[in-house]
């Protein structure tokens, strides 16, 4: 049979969306997992980046700290080098299409597709049916973020592959109930040398901003002495380094630092192994301090001077919210005439 399947706006074929929770201090795995490439993906692609503070909420927030974290998360990105002019930087609960295309979604995606996400697992923990109701229905608002600007390609580090998959399963429905073609098979973007960050406490889990110890990941608010004092506690094993990828399988913390070293100086983590063969730990985490300072040092003093200006941050994020409501009003429009929703 033909298919009758409508092609409704066409779906652009470069447009970038990513979002991060405005909640406490960005850390390594967040730079070098996902902001770093969205810096490096700006003259390419037209971008937006977004704090995802609906997302945040999902588990509760004081207020005054959401506002803080808010400016100052997003001073992180400038400082990092996203270019505000170029990219469209605002704040989720600004843009009103998130919503409400999240709850269009809430109606469309499946109990038993969200009963599969392993984040509500691990965030939820024991207590599950003292969860938020949004928490569950978190990847839900996701898909709408993504959806509202039909992007074509998702930046993110490795632990939100299986929300980008949910995605491609909302639109997909969506599509065939309503026998269109109006949202696209978005692409992950998931690359560079630390997709997955571990933490520098124990290399199974992965480095995050809601495990207790301040230990177990650099920010990008510490200054060198806490690089440093961070960076020689970091646990690691009584062996020296090794050339070979495979002797690390079963050594995740010495891999992982291996990871960071790669990462931080932009080369493959082979020649690491290569140059670092047979070392010592502590020679070569003096020479991951250097690095990691020289790396990180000049985006904390320029996120200082940001922070500084909240003035300056807040009118980035309004002229953000504007632009970004410019491309997904249309489209939370056109979702709605093919619902059937009257727009009298
Ligand atoms: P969030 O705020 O947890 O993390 C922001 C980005 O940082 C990446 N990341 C890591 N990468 C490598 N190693 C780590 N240890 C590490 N920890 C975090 C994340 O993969 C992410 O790319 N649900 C998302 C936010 C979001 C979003 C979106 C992302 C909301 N809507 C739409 C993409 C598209 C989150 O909680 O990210």
């Amino acid at each position: 049979m033909a298919s009758t399947t409508k092609q409704v706006s066409e779906h652009p074929t470069n447009r970038i969306f990513s979002g991060i929770q405005p909640t406490g201090n960005l850390h390594l795995g967040n730079y070098l997992g996902a902001i770093r490439n969205w810096v490096t993906l700006q003259p390419d692609y037209e971008c937006i980046y977004c704090m995802v503070d609906l997302h945040a909420v999902t588990m509760y927030q004081d207020p005054a700290e959401l506002t803080a974290s808010t400016r100052e998360v997003t001073a992180s990105l400038l400082a990092s080098g996203i270019d505000p002019k170029g990219s469209i930087v605002f704040n989720q609960s600004q843009v009103h299409a998130h919503a409400e295309l999240a709850w269009l979604f809430n109606c469309v995606s499946r109990m038993g597709w969200l009963n599969r996400m392993t984040q509500f697992k691990e965030k939820a923990g024991k207590n599950r049916e003292n969860a938020s109701v949004g928490l569950y229905a978190y990847p839900n608002l996701m898909a709408a973020d993504i959806l509202a600007y039909k992007a074509s390609h998702v930046p993110v580090g490795a632990d939100q592959k299986q929300h980008l998959e949910l995605t491609r399963d909302i639109a997909q429905a969506f599509n065939s109930t309503y026998d269109v073609d109006c949202f696209p098979m978005t692409e992950p973007l998931i690359f560079g040398e630390a997709t997955r960050v571990m933490s520098l406490r124990d290399g199974s889990k992965k480095m995050s901003k809601s495990e207790p110890s301040d230990m177990s990941r650099i920010t990008l608010t510490d200054g060198p002495d806490d690089i440093a004092k961070k960076i020689r506690k970091a646990k690691t094993d009584p062996l020296p380094l090794t050339a070979s990828l495979e002797d690390l399988e079963d050594r995740p913390e010495a891999k992982n630092l291996m990871v960071i070293f790669a990462a931080l100086s932009n080369v493959p983590v082979t020649e690491v192994h290569q140059r670092f063969d047979g070392a010592e730990f502590s020679q070569f985490k003096k020479e991951l301090i250097e690095l990691a300072v020289e790396v990180l040092s000049p985006i904390t003093t320029e996120m200082q001077r940001l922070v500084a200006d909240p003035g300056y941050v807040d009118s980035v994020l309004r002229d953000g919210a504007e632009r970004a409501a410019e491309l997904a009003t249309p489209i939370v429009k056109e979702v709605q005439d093919i619902m059937g929703f009257l727009r009298p």
